[in-house]
């Protein structure tokens, strides 16, 4: 693909895709189409690259906006990376879930079609941080494996140009990486200041999967199940503030070239304030010690600790996350 004025990553084949990309999950809290005109207006912008999930309830309003653009020629279709995720209770039909976001989408095939989360642990889009699933179990590589395969088949077919993975530790990536025909090309983890995921990043690049950070700006509007006492506030920092001043910008733009001076691809979600996310790219870069000064605001803060998708058993959601 081209992928315009933005820069890009280079993916395990040779193939492009742009350095950042717009998050699409209304938290809760934004409606689907205004999270619809949102991406409109960051496609007519710049952006190119889309993080769209089954999940987030939205993807026939953004297939809709997708079909106004392509007709009144603002964008083509393989000028755009759409990408989408397979959710937790589709894991034995990938295939109708692909099928569904590519129809919804109206977008022909995804670039890039992530497995959610890496076991088959269900929960009901909206549910509150206590929700618990009888039937949810631990992470079990035969059964990843088996999702996986899924999603291979349709790379053969070409309804998808690359699989993605997201949610993974060093431990589950290890128990499955070495039996899989076609590599993943990205993985999608959690990655801010506060939680800089460092050895995940490092281990990622190690082996050839391109590490994209969701929740680049610490998700301040994020659902209320994912909100707990002990959480820091990133953009709050007084150290992330001091050096917005000095860039005569806002911290949100901060976060953005840490994570991309770091290698990492952020998809920032913002209603009101894309154009500016935008801004942040290739221009007026961090020095090493500014960089150094937001890596050193890593505290372990955690947003997404998945607590809903606990199984029978297990301790709390350390357990999830393979922490001791
Ligand atoms: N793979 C996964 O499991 C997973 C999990 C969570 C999220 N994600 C993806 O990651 C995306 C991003 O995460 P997120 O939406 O939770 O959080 P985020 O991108 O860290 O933060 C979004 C918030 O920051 C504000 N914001 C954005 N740009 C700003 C700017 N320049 N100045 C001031 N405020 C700004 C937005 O407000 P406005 O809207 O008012 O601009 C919005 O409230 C999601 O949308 C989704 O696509 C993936």
């Amino acid at each position: 693909m081209s992928t315009g004025n933005i820069p890009s990553y280079t993916l395990f084949d040779g193939g492009k895709i742009p350095c950042i990309g717009m998050g699409t999950f209304g938290s809760d809290r934004v409606c689907a189409e205004d999270v619809a005109h949102a991406v409109a207006g960051g496609i007519r912008c710049g952006f190119r690259l889309i993080d769209c999930a089954s999940c987030y309830g939205n993807e026939q309003e953004i297939g809709a906006e997708f079909e106004k653009l392509f007709e009144e020629g603002a964008v083509k279709r393989e000028e755009l990376f759409i990408m989408s995720k397979v959710w937790n209770d589709m894991h034995r039909d990938v295939r109708a879930s692909c099928r569904k976001s590519i129809e919804d989408l109206r977008c022909g095939y995804l670039d890039m079609l992530f497995i959610h989360w890496p076991f088959p642990n269900y929960h009901a889009p909206g549910c509150d941080g206590d929700a618990r699933n009888p039937d949810s179990r631990p992470f079990s590589a035969e059964e990843f494996l088996d999702t996986y395969r899924q999603l291979e088949a349709l790379v053969r077919e070409g309804l998808i140009r690359y699989i993605g993975i997201s949610n993974m530790t060093i431990k589950k990536l290890e128990a499955v990486l070495g039996q899989l025909t076609i590599p993943p090309a990205a993985c999608e983890s959690e990655i801010h200041p506060c939680f800089g995921q460092a050895e995940l990043v490092d281990y990622l690049k190690q082996k050839g999967i391109l590490p994209i950070g969701y929740m680049p700006l610490g998700s301040p509007r994020r659902p209320e199940r994912d909100i707990a006492p002990e959480d820091v506030v990133d953009m709050q920092q007084p150290a992330l503030q001091k050096i917005a001043e000095a860039h005569g910008c806002h911290p949100a733009e901060i976060c953005i070239k840490w994570s991309l001076q770091r290698g990492i691809l952020p998809i920032p979600f913002s209603v009101n304030h894309y154009e500016n996310n935008l801004r942040a790219v290739g221009t007026d870069p961090l020095s090493e010690d500014e960089m150094a000064a937001i890596s050193a605001l890593e505290c372990g803060n955690r947003l997404v600790k998945g607590q809903v998708f606990l199984w029978e058993g297990a301790e709390d959601w350390h357990d999830l996350w393979d922490e001791d």
